[in-house]
């Protein structure tokens, strides 16, 4: 396709979005306006708004020539579109504005991205990648820099792939800027690239950040970096990681690795064999922290996973790819917890609740939905199973259950509806024979945060519109010490 430039684009969408067909359409989430969406790109508090940018082909519901959406609100629930912030087309983003990360600098918003650029015909080989800058005084309309490319093909070090060098995420420290870029060392092991800079435009390699060996991934992609209770954590999306037991079950998955900084020399120190899956799901990928005026480390991710059925693709839907519910960061003993944003709790209706509930066998509850929030407490009892049935109808559930035996959680999808299907497992210990839940449904959408954000698994589910009832079953006496449940509304 030819490209249009943000005026030509912008009019796209706005002809078109009445063709968008609304049946899997999340109602508190995140997607794009019209046609595809895939990465967060940009995440950040700006002047009173959180902004939260994203990849995007306006014109299809399918990857390709990557734009920058964009949209922005005050609670991190309701979205506001703003017009699309950059368009591929000049020579360093000839064929895509790929992923990366916003910084405010003197009073602007300031976007670092990588330009990507078809260098033959074989469109999986042949490309190279640079790094540019573009700035905002309004925060909306964004001009790219005129001397761009900022970082280009000669600042590759050696030792790292000439072609995968992507997605800078840039933070300051210091008197200095950092940008840190995914890439691989040419041999299939991900590692970090880090660079450092004074005013975001001269930019000198400091040092590989990381390096992964065989079993993590052979490219890192969207890497990210924060302090938390005095430790630091890096993320990264690994491509093709190895499967290991329940984990790393998708094509790709995202991890972190707690560890220690050392800024001046650029190495972060951390055990390679010591990671763990952010969210154990089918669908989540490319994630993006921030913080934010409260303090608080933020983390949005694309909920959809590459390579997957996406049943919006089809069928005159027009649309694709939407972003999970932004999550707070917690670090507890060590260990990373997730906990959804406490804004969602504005946004609650209509309490249905139960107490102490003696359950042996399948309950259906008398209330329903495909948009709400369910928080639930199971005490084991002598059970060997028990959970929850979600979006059920004629020949469709979703089953969330615990097997006692193997001490596992299970997100099962295979009478989900139409899309794509599997279950997901993890390792979950009881808590005083108990666990607890809190279910995020909305309409296409499954998050699930146990004990408290321990672990979290997102999917996506397309079932039909009259699957929306809800159920609660054990096998063997088990007992409910409260359920609640709210429409989000
Ligand atoms: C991750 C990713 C990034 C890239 C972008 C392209 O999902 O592959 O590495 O910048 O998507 O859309």
């Amino acid at each position: 396709m030819e490209l249009k430039n943000i005026n030509d684009a912008n009019k796209y969408i706005q002809a078109n979005k009445s063709r968008l067909n609304l049946q899997y359409r999340l109602k508190y989430h995140l997607m794009g306006e019209y046609g595809w969406i895939n990465d967060p790109n940009g995440f950040i508090y700006y002047k009173g708004n959180y902004h939260l940018f994203y990849q995007h082909n306006p014109y299809e519901a399918v990857w390709g020539p990557m734009h920058w959406g964009h949209a922005i609100s005050k609670d991190l629930v309701k979205w506001s579109y703003l017009p699309i912030a950059l368009v591929p087309g000049d020579d360093f983003d000839k064929d895509g504005c790929f992923s990366g990360s916003a910084i405010e600098k003197d009073d602007m918003l300031c976007l670092l991205y990588t330009g990507h650029i078809y260098t033959g015909p074989d469109k999986s080989k042949d490309y190279k990648q640079v790094q540019n800058l573009a700035y905002s005084k309004d925060g909306i309309n964004f001009i790219k820099y005129s001397k761009n490319p900022v970082i280009g093909e000669k600042q590759i070090p050696e030792e790292a792939s000439k072609k995968d060098f992507r997605d800078p995420k840039v933070f300051k420290n210091g008197q200095y800027y950092y940008m840190m870029l995914g890439s691989n060392d040419g041999n299939e092991h991900g590692q970090v690239l880090l660079y450092k800079s004074t005013n975001l435009k001269d930019w000198d390699f400091v040092n590989i950040l990381a390096r992964g060996n065989e079993n993590t991934g052979y490219n890192w992609e969207c890497p990210d970096l924060f302090e938390l209770q005095g430790k630091y954590v890096l993320m990264v999306s690994a491509e093709h990681i190895k499967t290991r037991g329940n984990d790393f079950n998708s094509t790709h998955s995202s991890i972190y690795f707690i560890g220690d900084l050392d800024i001046n020399k650029g190495i972060f120190k951390f055990d390679i064999d010591d990671y763990q899956q952010i969210d154990n799901g089918f669908d989540f990928y490319a994630p993006q922290t921030t913080s934010d005026k409260l303090g608080r480390r933020l983390i949005v991710a694309w909920m959809d996973m590459w390579g997957e059925v996406m049943p919006t693709q089809e069928r005159g839907h027009n649309w694709a790819g939407a972003m999970i519910l932004p999550r707070e960061i917690l670090m507890v003993n060590g260990k990373l917890y997730f906990r959804p944003i406490k804004e969602i709790e504005n946004y609650r209706k209509n309490h249905y609740k139960l107490i102490n509930l003696k359950i042996d066998g399948e309950k259906n509850l008398d209330t329903y939905g495909d948009c709400y929030e369910l928080e639930v407490e199971f005490e084991g009892g002598k059970a060997e199973e028990f959970g929850l049935k979600i979006r059920k109808g004629d020949n469709e559930e979703t089953i969330l259950s615990y097997k006692r035996d193997e001490s596992l959680f299970i997100f099962d999808r295979n009478k989900s509806g139409i899309g794509p299907k599997g279950e997901r497992k993890i390792n979950v210990a009881l808590k005083n024979n108990k666990l607890k839940l809190r279910v995020f449904v909305d309409v296409s959408s499954v998050e699930i945060f146990i004990n408290d954000g321990e672990k979290v698994m997102s999917g996506r589910i397309y079932p039909s519109k009259n699957s929306v009832n809800i159920s609660v079953y054990s096998k063997g006496e088990c007992k409910i010490n409260y359920l609640n449940k709210w429409d989000i509304v």
